[in-house]
Order: structure tokens, then C-alpha cells, then sequence
């Protein structure tokens, strides 16, 4: 079976590119791969699209192409990662077994044309992928060029909804497991609700299209965590085939997708995770609200990869402006744009980092989608700034290597609320708005925050290592979990809660108790009386005894809140409505620490009061200042304290910094001390002392 873990860690930087050599005239081949030596390269990912180039009809296997194209990246001291062709199963095999096809939740199944249009359950499927794999595992296991494997390529990417006939079957194999009788199952789905109690195995599914598309929330629920595990399986099933015959080679996947439990499958199939960063998705999809974060807001989505693998890779980082032929149309990263996302990366943990891609498509659906060389292949702006960026990893790169991301405030996340959050418009869309204010609200003050996702599986020392802890809304709220925030707060953390907490069971049933169910001692306080603040309703105002804020707006929700213990203080009352008067934030003491409910939605400037109060500061307080535009992320070397500050110029213009005292800037070789000016997009790597 599986082998033990395969380390990646090199003791230098690996910066590369994602190659297609079954793109281009091989004649461009071995110029392609001198040129990423030049410019510092030592990585290329290639073959995650390549089956019918492998397998180019049923159960012949073909070699040569990659065979010759990776001798050529070995000549030029190239190292590759493989990956596995799963994501784009051939036409022979969609023809001749279309059971592998996914299908809508219709029935109506994917035809081939595009990608990702198999489901994880067909045995077919199954058999065919592991065959593959154990064919290209077998074949590549001692080539000295190939350092690891990518499975599959972002498992759920474009769709993560899988109604199959063999999903279908599949989740009533999952359900039987999980439930154990059909009585149970029905009460865990609450099935006796408009009489959609089951009497036979065959009567239950996944979700179909019902009435007003609104299935049973319960089964939707675990629709969801189905999807997930069948995804983890379908890794499993290529990992454990890949460390069997392929042990020297470490094993990953990338990307970070819905209904997929990352943290999960990366415990369960990987040597470490992989993310795809394209910051410029900003552009087309801005976060809400007057001053969004754009391209910065990519630090969120990275404190999460970091999460799941605290030095990550990242196989694809975004090198060009984006766009299919009939979609995702961005805009040119602004010279030093692609710098700067490099260094995001970097100092958010990634270890190693890869550009999407070489060269863009001259073919196919991504013609728009660019990578670092043009179709003419002459050299460009792009090509000149990624050598830039190899030279500084080259020279300085290996110093953070194993460094790690350093907070003492994290954003709690979990995958049963985001998902059960997808269907309950009653919760779900508050934790998007509060994480995006309170992220904002920190990476403004240059405090920065990790993102914890709560699982069965946290301890108690996973979460003592920060200060304050924001869970913004977890309406699903496990009297486990529950249990295991109390130790935290007791323990002397701090933990801030807002609207909508703790009112559903694991099952996503609500508590019949007061809200906010099992937190609610905790807390020093139930929920009176609620409401809903409609669209056209004023948002609830909040006059704040603390902090000087005065009175500020809540947003989309009102818990009205009666205190229950003496140790709570009620720092905000509602300014409006028929609730003015009632306590809208409170403080309670418990044991050795603090937790806060929060009857709203969080707003970016609620936060800031909410910060003020807990006194939280920026690091950079020390030795510097920092303007609103610059991110500060510090990683640290646990063995020896060594730290490392990034500063990121995100803004369009120059930014003035003032340093304390000096201090020695990496990337530049120079020291910057008193009153600095930062061009626009660029970048300082300070070392801090230990
Ligand atoms: C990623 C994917 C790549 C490429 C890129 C640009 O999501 O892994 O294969 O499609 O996006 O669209």
C-alpha cells in the first residue's frame, strides 16, 4: 500500500513554468528549455492533458514524445513534475464508455469537447485512470529528471456537482455507511418534513431538480460531503498507485475547489498542496463594497492554501493577462504586476512556485489566456521581468525556504458551513461579507491573519497559538466544536462571534434551545428576538460604548441579545428600530479569556472598532510605518527565529515608508532606513532580527 510521505524540500528555490510540448513543433523544444535556464527556471510541470498522446487507443501506451521532451529539460538541468492525464479522459474512452461521463443534476450528461467532463465514481473510469497512471508511474519512476507527480489537474474546478448514474449509486453506498438503516438516515434528513420519508434503498438519490430548486437542506448537506469524499477517493485511488511504483517521487495536486475538503485529501493522498493563483480574477469578479482589495485580496485565498500545507507550491501563478476565448477576459498585468504576485506568493508560504504558462496557446480555448511568452516568441516585457525575478530567487531565494507564515490572528473557517451556507440564504452569504470586512480591516492595519478551518481533528493547540480567533457566523455549530472553543477561551484566548452562530446541528437541524445553542453559556447571552434586515429595510444602527466609534451600521441581521451572566458587559446596544436599546455587542469573561457575539453582519469599520478594542497591533509598529497600499507578511524560521518581513506595494503609485531603524532589503542588496519611497508594484524582503 501507500508509502510513507516523500520529502520535496530542495535547498534551493524551484521557479519554472507549466510546458506543453504537445502544444508546439518539437523543433522549439530544446531553445524552450535553454531559455527557462537562463532566466533561472529549474521546474517544468507537463502532461496533465497528454493521455491520448499516452494511451493513444485502448491499452496501447505510447512514450516517445515525453520521453524525448523531458531528456531535453534533463540536459538543460530542468527538473519535471508529471501529471496525471485524468482531468481529460480521450474520445476513445468518452465514445466507448460514456458511463464516465458526468452528468447535470437533470441527468443530462457532459459530452466530450471541454475538460473535467468525467465523474469520480464510474468503475470504468477508475479502472481506466488507474491503469494510466500505473502505466506512467512504471515508466517515469526512475527517470532521474522527474522529481514528483500532480494528480489529475484541479479536481471540482469548472464543475463540482456530480449526477451520474454511477454518483447516484455511489452516494446510496456513502449513505449506508454513514447511516447504517434507512430510519436513521431519515431522521438525520428530517425526512418525515412533506413526507419524503424513504422505505427502500433504491427511493433515495442525490438531489434532483425539484419545484422552486429547492431540495431537502439535509441531503443537500450530504450531497456535498459526498462529493468531496468521492473526489478524495478518485486522488487516493492514483496516490496510493503512484507511491507504490513510484516511491522517490513525491505526490501533490493543485488548486483549491468547492465541495472538495482540501485539507482532507491532502492528509489523506499528498506529500504536500498545491494553489493556482491568478490574482487578476480580481478584476473581472472585485470583492463588494467601496475600497475593494483587488489583487491583494489573493493574500485571503493564500492564507487558506497555507492552511492546508504550511509551505505550499504554487504550480501555477499567474504570468499574462487571462481570458477564454468566450470568458474570464482580463486585463495586461501593469509591468511588475507579475513580480509582485511572485513575491504574494511567496510571502504567504509558497516554496515553490511554477508560471501558467511557458508560452501562450496559439490553439484552442485559451488562445487569450497568456503566458510569459507571446505566439511570436520574441522576447517581451514578461519574459524580461520573470528573469528579474530568477536572478533574486537564485541569489536570495533558499534564505526563507522552510520559513513560515507568522499571525496571531486567525479567520475560522469550515466546510460544513460554507457548504450548507451554499443553499441557506439565511446564513450562507454573511460569511463571505464579515470574512471579506475583517480581512480588509486587518490587512489595512498590516496585522496579518491566518485562516484556521475548524475539523473534527483540531486540538486545542492548534488554536492556543492565537490571540484572538474571528468565526464569524458558524451556524452549524457541533456541541464538539462548541466544546473545543470553550477550552480556547477558557485557556485565555479571545474569540469574536457574529450574528447566526450555533444554531444548527451537525446535520444542519436546529438546536431546540435558545440561540446561540451550545455557545450560548459561553457567551453570556441568548438571542431574545431576530430579524432579517430585507433588501430595501436600513441597515441596524449600533452605538458603541467602546472604542469612540459612536454609532456605526450592522448589516443584513439583527440578533437581538438579552444578557445571561453576570461576568458580561455589554459594550453596544442597537440604535434603531424596534429593538433600539438592546444589546447589539457583548463581552463576556470566561476562565482566562474572552469571547464576543456580535448580533450583525460585520462591516469593514465595525471590525476596525472591534480591533481597536481588542488592542491589536501591527508588528511593523516596532520598527516602522506603513501606508494603507503596502501588505506586510512576516514568515519566520522556527529553528532559529530568524524573520523575514515582505512588503507589497499593491497601489498604482508610489508609497512612502518610514523605517525606525535599519534595515537590510534582500532583493536590492541595499539598506532602507527613515523616509523610503516604494514604486508602484515593487517589492522589499527586510530581514528582521531574531
Ligand atoms: C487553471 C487550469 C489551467 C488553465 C488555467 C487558465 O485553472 O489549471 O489548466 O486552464 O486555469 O485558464
Amino acid at each position: 500500500m501507500a508509502q510513507a510521505n516523500c520529502d520535496w524540500k530542495t535547498d534551493r528555490f524551484c521557479l519554472g513554468a507549466c510546458y506543453y510540448p504537445e502544444h508546439w513543433p518539437e523543433e522549439l523544444w530544446a531553445d524552450d528549455f535553454r531559455r527557462m535556464r537562463e532566466l533561472g527556471f529549474s521546474i517544468v510541470r507537463m502532461a496533465e492533458f497528454a493521455w491520448s498522446i499516452f494511451e493513444p487507443e485502448e491499452g496501447r501506451f505510447e512514450f516517445g514524445l515525453f520521453d524525448r521532451a523531458i531528456d531535453l529539460a534533463r540536459e538543460q538541468g530542468i527538473q519535471v513534475i508529471l501529471g496525471t492525464p485524468t482531468a481529460t479522459p480521450p474520445a476513445w474512452l468518452t465514445s466507448k464508455y460514456p458511463e464516465v461521463l458526468n452528468a447535470k443534476q437533470d441527468g443530462t450528461l457532459y459530452r466530450h469537447g471541454q475538460r473535467r467532463h468525467y465523474n469520480y465514481n464510474s468503475p470504468v473510469y477508475r479502472e481506466l485512470s488507474a491503469r494510466i497512471v500505473t502505466r506512467m508511474a512504471e515508466h517515469y519512476k526512475d527517470h532521474p529528471a522527474v522529481v514528483g507527480w500532480q494528480i489529475d489537474n484541479e479536481l471540482n474546478c469548472e464543475v463540482n456537482v456530480f449526477y451520474s448514474d454511477a454518483d447516484h449509486a455511489a452516494f446510496r453506498v456513502w449513505l449506508r455507511e454513514k447511516y447504517g438503516s434507512l430510519e436513521v438516515l431519515n431522521r438525520a434528513w428530517g425526512a418525515v418534513f412533506w413526507n419524503q420519508t424513504y422505505t427502500d434503498w433504491s427511493q433515495v438519490h442525490l438531489t434532483r431538480p425539484t419545484p422552486s430548486d429547492s431540495p431537502n437542506p439535509h441531503q443537500a448537506l450530504d450531497e456535498k460531503r459526498f462529493f468531496s469524499d468521492s473526489a478524495i477517493a478518485f486522488a487516493k485511488l492514483q496516490s496510493d498507485i503512484l507511491r507504490d511504483a513510484a516511491p522517490r517521487q513525491w505526490v501533490t495536486t493543485n488548486g483549491m475547489f468547492g465541495h472538495l475538503d482540501s485539507h482532507k485529501m491532502t492528509e489523506e493522498t499528498l506529500d504536500f498542496f498545491s494553489y493556482d493563483s491568478y490574482p487578476n480574477f480580481s478584476t473581472i469578479y472585485p470583492d463588494k463594497g467601496e475600497r475593494p482589495l483587488l489583487d491583494r485580496k489573493w493574500s485571503l485565498n493564500l492564507s487558506a492554501a497555507r492552511d492546508v500545507s504550511p509551505n505550499f507550491c504554487v504550480m501555477e501563478q499567474q504570468s499574462g493577462p487571462g481570458g477564454w476565448v468566450n470568458m474570464m477576459d482580463m486585463p495586461s498585468p501593469k509591468p511588475g504586476q507579475m513580480r509582485l504576485w511572485t513575491y504574494q506568493s511567496i510571502a504567504h508560504g509558497a516554496d515553490m512556485l511554477l508560471y501558467f504558462r511557458w508560452r501562450t496557446a496559439a490553439m484552442g480555448t485559451e488562445i487569450y489566456w497568456h503566458g510569459i511568452n507571446d505566439y511570436h516568441n520574441q522576447p517581451n516585457r514578461r519574459v524580461a521581468e520573470a528573469g528579474i525575478i530568477g536572478e533574486e530567487l537564485a541569489r536570495v531565494g533558499a534564505q526563507w525556504l522552510g520559513s513560515t507564515f507568522r499571525a496571531e490572528v486567525a479567520i475560522l473557517k469550515d466546510y460544513d458551513n460554507e457548504w450548507d451556507g451554499e443553499l441557506d440564504k439565511w446564513h450562507g452569504p454573511f460569511t463571505g461579507r464579515s470574512v471579506s470586512a475583517w480581512f480588509k480591516a486587518l490587512q489595512r492595519r498590516h496585522i496579518p491573519v491566518d485562516t484556521k478551518y475548524v475539523r473534527a481533528s483540531t486540538t486545542i493547540e492548534e488554536l492556543a497559538k492565537y490571540r484572538v480567533l474571528v468565526y464569524p457566523h458558524p451556524a452549524v455549530m457541533p456541541k464538539e466544536t462548541a466544546a473545543l472553543l470553550k477550552r480556547y477561551v477558557e485557556g485565555g484566548g479571545t474569540l469574536v462571534l457574529g450574528c447566526r452562530s450555533g444554531y444548527k446541528d451537525a446535520a444542519g437541524q436546529c438546536y431546540m434551545q435558545p440561540f446561540p445553542g451550545p455557545l450560548s453559556g459561553m457567551c453570556g447571552i441568548q438571542v431574545e428576538d431576530f430579524t432579517l434586515i430585507g433588501p430595501y429595510q436600513q441597515a441596524p444602527q449600533v452605538k458603541w460604548n467602546a472604542a469612540g466609534a459612536g454609532t456605526l451600521p450592522g448589516d443584513g441581521f439583527a440578533d437581538i441579545l438579552r444578557v445571561t451572566a453576570e461576568s458580561a458587559e455589554i459594550l453596544a446596544v442597537y440604535a434603531s428600530d424596534y429593538y433600539a436599546g438592546k444589546p447589539a455587542l457583548v463581552r463576556n469573561r470566561q476562565g482566562e479569556g474572552t469571547a464576543y457575539y456580535y448580533g450583525s453582519v460585520f462591516t469593514e469599520e465595525s471590525a476596525g472598532a472591534l480591533i481597536k478594542v481588542l488592542g491589536l497591533q501591527s508588528p511593523a509598529s516596532e520598527w516602522g510605518e506603513l501606508p494603507e497600499g503596502v501588505e506586510l507578511a512576516i514568515r519566520e524560521h522556527h529553528s532559529n527565529g530568524n524573520k523575514f518581513a515582505f512588503l507589497l506595494n499593491y497601489a498604482h503609485d508610489i508609497q512612502t515608508l518610514t523605517f525606525r531603524k535599519p534595515l537590510r532589503d534582500l532583493l536590492s542588496g541595499t539598506e532602507v532606513h527613515g523616509s523610503v519611497a516604494m514604486k508602484p508594484f515593487d517589492v522589499l524582503v527586510l530581514e528582521l532580527d531574531s
